[in-house]
């Protein structure tokens, strides 16, 4: 049984997404309502586009454009969610986020399945399905390392664990069956199988739920601003600018410095912070020569930024000010030190920069 396979990049000319979706449309893929899979030939033609797509600067910048639109109406998609569903067919593109360490755990595909690494790289640990089902625990079958560039597919049924071992962020694309997110029927309990249902977390009212999802979303969109900036595409400084539009002040200055401005001149003006949700109650809490501030969340207090106590009068401003500017940080700190806090409360998501 095929499982995951990673094959060598192929030397074939420049792929564009519109290109790409012109060529799936020439495969015999069944069409979304119809309740089949594809041949094996289909999904292999797929590869073989998606192969020579993921190494062209201009069909990741393509699919970065339709992300960052996705992104900016739904404020940070969760999961794998399309950024582009192709019409009739229901074929999905979507881009994977692996922070260092990051993994889903072994879970199962039961159709069919490309990933591409597009930024880093990934381990992907494969197991053997059938031999898993009949032990009930899951049995180790091959490992692969893929760096970018690098596109595996899936045809059959198959469990696969992949992780990010590296210290930076890696990104993917994965296109993917219309029949990818189907229950997965007449399969005994597998111990340490998690399963797409129990990965999606519910949608929450907590006010809380919003920060995580603000930092989130920042990181994701400094990850593809930090893609972008290593592209020569005409396309990119427009894109920057939207990332930065998105993102937070690692962001801005990426974008600045692409330009080949100086970095975030505007944050030496005007710097305005505002909670990034108004229900927020944060308090400040001093331990030791450390200053913390604190979060309230429906399951309990959370630290999300902590440091020296040097900070402790602009860390009690920040929890009690809704809106503030940086320059009005109080304490016996520098304007550069004021810069400094400012940007630790964005990166923790708690406060977002009024445009
Ligand atoms: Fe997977």
């Amino acid at each position: 049984m095929v499982q995951l396979q990673y094959l060598p990049v192929g030397v074939q000319g420049a792929v564009k997404l519109d290109e790409v979706r012109a060529e799936f449309a020439a495969i015999e893929f069944p069409f979304a309502d119809e309740q089949s899979h594809p041949d094996r030939n289909a999904v292999l033609a797929a590869r073989s586009t998606i192969q020579s797509a993921v190494v062209d600067n201009e069909f990741l910048a393509d699919c970065i454009a339709l992300e960052l639109k996705l992104i900016s109406a739904t404020g940070f998609p969760r999961g794998l969610t399309p950024f582009l569903t192709i019409p009739d067919l229901g074929i999905r593109f979507a881009f994977g986020y692996w922070p260092p360490g990051g993994t889903p755990g072994p879970h199962e595909h039961i159709a069919w399945t490309i990933t591409a690494v597009c930024r880093n790289e990934l381990e992907v640990q494969t197991f053997d399905r059938a031999e898993s089902y009949r032990r009930r625990e899951l049995v180790p079958k091959n490992h692969f390392s893929a760096v970018a560039g690098r596109v595996g597919y899936i045809y059959e049924p198959s469990i696969h664990a992949p992780i990010n071992t590296s210290a930076d962020w890696s990104v993917s694309l994965h296109v993917s069956s219309p029949r990818g997110g189907e229950p997965i029927e007449d399969c005994a309990e597998l111990a340490g199988l998690s399963t797409p249902r129990r990965r999606r977390l519910p949608p929450s009212t907590d006010p809380y739920s919003r920060v995580v999802a603000t930092r989130a979303r920042t990181q994701r969109v400094h990850v593809l601003a930090r893609a972008l900036a290593g592209m020569n595409v005409a396309a990119v400084p427009r894109l920057l600018d939207e990332c930065a539009a998105l993102g937070s002040h690692s962001t801005r200055k990426l974008a600045a410095r692409t330009r080949g401005g100086t970095t975030a001149l505007d944050e030496r003006g005007a710097y305005v912070l505002r909670r990034t949700h108004p229900d927020l109650m944060l308090s400040r809490r001093i331990v030791g020569d450390t200053v913390a501030l604190m979060t309230e969340t429906t399951a309990g207090p959370v630290e999300d930024l902590a440091m020296n106590v040097v900070a402790a009068d602009a860390i009690a401003y920040a929890a009690k000010e809704p809106l503030f500017d940086a320059r009005d940080l109080p304490g016996r700190i520098t304007d550069e030190e004021r810069i400094l806090i400012a940007e630790a409360l964005e990166d923790s998501g708690l406060f977002t920069r009024e445009a």
